[in-house]
């Protein structure tokens, strides 16, 4: 989820350009509005300096890209991870020689599918999400894209495929995991993927500074809490080498020893 940056005025003026967006398509111009909204996808619309970042190392596939089109129309379009740490990932995933990934939470699948496009042929994205309405949106560009025969997708409680992962014997044998679900579930997508992971495999940890709320947790905010919870876990952990990155909403790789 990329609520990067975020303070509440900051989603509050995203839901407002939601509502521009969806009177921008009303009344014709959904072009306009579309790209505007994109561009948040895309990190720092309103920061030059980032937007010179974007422009000058995105490489976005174009079947990635129409994805992204396709989700800014969906109204949840704020869940969608950021495109720089998209491409982030996949090299990592790259540099790490991965085959084996799981995604942990895949809305309409852009992270998915540009995990898929940077795994070798025999590659496998295990991905995990409760929705079908989502995971719908994202099917046809994973095929148009010609990877949807790397993805398998599991639709069910996460902890769920994670389980079922671990008694059919296949521990120690991932490379890379994206955890973005649901927040108070983290530490125990945490532990179950260490022992799904191989050493030297990394685990990536989205939305660990939570819009800012991290900063002051309220105690009634079960996610800002389970965030917090696990980043100060996470900081002790001696299983892992550890850093906590400003990219997106904030990023923790931690690689397991
Ligand atoms: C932040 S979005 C994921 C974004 C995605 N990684 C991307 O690349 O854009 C979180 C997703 O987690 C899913 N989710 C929520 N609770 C879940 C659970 N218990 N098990 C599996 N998926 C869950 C939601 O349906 C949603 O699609
Ligand atoms: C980035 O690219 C856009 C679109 O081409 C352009 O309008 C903008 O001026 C560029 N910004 C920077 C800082 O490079």
């Amino acid at each position: 989820m990329s609520y990067r940056n975020v303070s509440k005025e900051a989603l509050v003026g995203s839901l407002a350009l939601g509502v521009v967006f969806a009177a921008g398509y009303f009344l014709g111009k959904k072009k306009l509005f579309r790209m505007s909204i994109s561009k948040s996808h895309c990190g720092g619309k309103d920061n030059p300096l980032m937007q010179y970042v974007l422009n000058h190392s995105l490489r976005e596939h174009p079947v990635l890209k129409n994805l992204r089109l396709r989700t800014m129309e969906d109204s949840w379009n704020i869940m969608m991870v950021a495109c720089e740490q998209a491409q982030f990932m996949a090299n990592l995933a790259k540099l790490i020689q991965a085959k084996k990934a799981l995604e942990i939470g895949v809305y309409t699948g852009y992270n998915t599918l540009s995990m898929a496009l940077a795994l070798p042929e025999d590659g496998v994205v295990v991905a995990c999400d409760i929705s079908e309405e989502y995971t719908n949106i994202g099917k046809p560009f994973w095929k148009e894209a010609g990877v949807e025969h790397k993805i398998d997708l599991h639709i069910q409680p996460a902890l769920k495929t994670l389980d079922d992962l671990l008694s059919s014997g296949q521990a120690e044998t991932f490379d890379f995991v994206f955890i973005d679900a649901d927040k108070v579930n983290y530490d125990n997508y945490y532990e179950r993927s260490l022992l799904l992971l191989r050493k030297g495999g990394i685990i990536a940890v989205d939305n660990v500074l939570w819009g800012g709320r991290v900063l002051n947790p309220s105690p009634s905010d079960a996610d800002t809490v389970a965030i917090d919870k696990l980043n100060k876990k996470l900081h002790r952990d001696i299983r892992v080498t550890l850093s906590m990155l400003t990219v997106g909403d904030g990023l923790t790789l931690a690689v397991k020893l």
